[in-house]
């Protein structure tokens, strides 16, 4: 088949967010001007690159038809925090979407403990294995029409914190130990549980890892 977007796909499910897949999560944590924590899961989150550590995420418009909290606040107070979405965390990142009102704390909706961030005062949610603390860069408002406007918020990561326990001996991430969460297409989600390896044909004129 083939389909042009806006014309529709003819099958009873959108077909189009399961082509990109897996995505990985972005679970956002933030402070609202006035003091009020927020957590929200985005699934169309990726590093921009490497060097300078710098991320993305996408946020469509809410219910009322304004921005998100999670974008409102990141340019407000100019922080957020990335924390990685786990197998073990999936219920609580669930929950963590619902649409609610700004005056909502999402850490106690969702079930899960705040831990002090370094450069800012966003809280970090301490089940989680790792972090990103994100500095506000910029928003590229993509047009479009009614909840269809995008906002993509993009950030550099300023402070990276890692537990120690999901370190290996030989200094890599245990991936399988922390089985990161992704999102697929519908309501399907993967989860990372097995790596493979392949190293570059030689003559290799890379980056070193
Ligand atoms: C796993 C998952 C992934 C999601 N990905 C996105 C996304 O990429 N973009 C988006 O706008 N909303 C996404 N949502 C919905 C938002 O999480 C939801 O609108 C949330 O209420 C936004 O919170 P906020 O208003 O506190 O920022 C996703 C929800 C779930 C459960």
């Amino acid at each position: 088949m083939q389909y042009i977007p806006q014309d529709g796909h003819g099958l009873r499910y959108d077909p189009f967010k399961s082509l990109t897949v897996p995505r990985p999560i972005g679970w956002i944590s933030t402070r609202s001007r006035d003091g009020v924590d927020n957590l929200a899961p985005f699934s169309h989150w990726q590093n921009v690159s490497g060097r300078p550590p710098t991320v993305m995420f996408a946020a469509t418009q809410a219910l009322d038809g304004g921005r998100k909290d999670s974008v409102r606040n990141i340019e407000d107070t100019g922080w957020f925090v990335w924390n990685m979405a786990t197998w073990e965390l999936r219920e609580a990142v669930n929950r963590s979407g619902l649409p609610v009102p700004p005056g909502v704390d999402e850490f106690a909706l969702a079930g899960v403990t705040k831990v002090p961030s370094v450069e800012s005062d966003v809280p970090r949610v301490a089940e989680a294995p790792c972090h990103l603390e994100c500095r506000y860069l910029q928003t590229v408002r993509l047009p479009g029409t009614g909840r269809d406007a995008v906002d993509m918020v993009i950030g550099q990561v300023v402070r990276v914190h890692i537990d120690d326990q999901v370190i290996l001996p030989e200094g890599k991430l245990d991936i399988p130990l922390i089985k990161p969460l992704a999102r697929m297409g519908y309501y399907d989600y993967a989860v990372v549980e097995s790596v493979f390896e392949m190293k570059p044909p030689d003559p290799y004129v890379g980056d070193v890892l």
